[in-house]
């Protein structure tokens, strides 16, 4: 009996098992000789052979079948033969048990990778079908059933009924069997299904994200509103102390917005400068309602008094969160280029663009229409002024502005 146990014990190879490794055939070694390369004391003196042929399918070697027989024997023997028959029989089916191993192994990796995939897009809350070529949905999952408003079985090859343009983000207005309504987000991408290019449409429902953005729109032009109303009360509280510039305020704010516009500012800047417009005299609730109504030109004290309606008009806004520089308007409505302005004389870039644009409306408006202490010098004069003081006291491209919307008949003050 070979002491396989004790072999193996060495872990590497004698040059026997070694030879037959690298090599066909069957390879016959006395048993003796196999034991001594091992180090192994003889076991006795009868002759015996062990049979070395190698397990091998095409270029893969399995290991080595080893055969001990009671007899010497050499090469190109019938039991030589056979053992080589064997061997090679022992190595296809070790190929084919390593080959269908691989399989199943294969199989099991594929099957838990889809199963893995299968509870993603199960479990995805955005909808995902697919669409082939001819337009007919070929999967949902559940959040497009939900989104769609249909079960599966209402929907597998189905007409999708929409156009699906891959790269495309469309907005899709649904009613779903119930009658419900929903708005959903598609984004589609190309895909391979089933071996055949198709769709991958996702869709997101933004119904309530639609609907939070239209609540709020609403709270904000009932808020817009609400502020306008608000101004529209201050304004009439100004003008009621003040009866001879009633309008005024309206007139510059009517101004003030179609030069802005002319000027090519955003609907917003526009806003907010028409705004500013409606109230950059509100200082003038702190001057006395004499002076403001003196049917007389002022003397120079009265004339500081009045020039305090700047600040007074910034104490009253600066505390009210306007989304535009509202207070800073009316502070500097009477400021000018070259610093010749009130009430603190400061120069060009120190000013304000919007309050540029309101000092030229406010100018223009009260040259042409009547005063308290003399009557109106009329639009000629008032755009004059403008000409001659462009660059000087007034902003060059806003006065070319204003010029621009008069000379084109675009405009006209209302005189109510
Ligand atoms: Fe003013």
């Amino acid at each position: 009996m070979i002491p396989k146990v004790e072999m193996l014990r060495y872990q590497s190879l004698s040059r026997y098992e070694k030879k037959s490794f690298s090599r066909r055939g069957v390879s016959p070694v006395d048993l003796n000789d196999l034991l001594a390369a091992y180090g192994i004391p003889r076991e006795d003196d009868q002759k015996r052979t062990v049979l070395l042929v190698r397990l091998a399918h095409e270029d893969r070697v399995y290991g080595i079948l080893m055969a001990l027989i009671r007899m010497g024997l050499s090469a190109g023997s019938e039991e030589t033969e056979l053992l080589g028959e064997l061997a090679d029989e022992i190595a296809f089916g070790l190929h084919v048990l390593e080959t269908q191993t691989k399989n199943v192994r294969n199989e099991m990796r594929l099957s838990a990778s889809e199963e893995r995939y299968f509870k993603i897009i199960n479990g995805s809350a955005d909808g995902i079908l697919i669409v082939d070529e001819a337009g007919l949905i070929r999967f949902v999952n559940p959040a497009a059933e939900k989104i769609l408003g249909r079960k599966m079985e209402r929907l597998i090859n189905q007409p999708f009924g929409l156009p699906v343009v891959a790269g495309e983000s469309v907005e899709l207005d649904l009613v779903g069997v119930d009658g419900k309504m929903a708005i959903a987000e598609m984004r589609v991408s190309e895909i391979e299904h089933e071996g055949r290019k198709a769709s991958l449409a996702m869709l997101r429902d933004i119904t309530l994200h639609k609907q939070t953005q239209a609540d709020l729109k609403e709270a904000l032009t009932k808020l817009g509103r609400a502020m306008m109303a608000t101004i529209g009360v201050v304004t009439m509280t100004v003008e009621a102390r003040d009866p001879y510039t009633a309008g005024h305020q309206r007139r510059v704010a009517d101004l003030s917005r179609a030069i802005a516009r002319e000027m090519g500012n955003s609907e917003q800047i526009v806003e907010g400068i028409y705004l500013a417009g409606l109230i950059h005299d509100i200082g003038k609730i702190a001057v006395p309602s004499e002076i403001l109504t003196k049917p007389a030109r002022l003397s120079k004290t009265e004339f500081e008094l009045i020039k305090t309606h700047c600040q007074a008009g910034y104490d009253i806004l600066k505390e009210v969160e306007f989304p535009w520089p509202v207070a800073g308007i009316a502070l500097q409505h009477h400021e000018r280029i070259d610093g010749s302005g009130y009430p603190r004389g400061i120069k060009a870039d120190e000013i304000l663009p919007e309050a540029k644009i309101v000092a030229v409306a406010d100018v223009v408006e009260a040259m042409a229409m009547d005063r308290p202490y003399r009557p109106a010098m009329g639009l000629e004069a008032a755009l004059k002024e403008i000409v001659d003081y462009k660059g000087v006291r007034y902003d060059i491209t806003v006065v070319e502005a204003c010029l621009k919307i008069f000379e084109e008949s675009s405009f006209q003050f209302n005189r109510s």
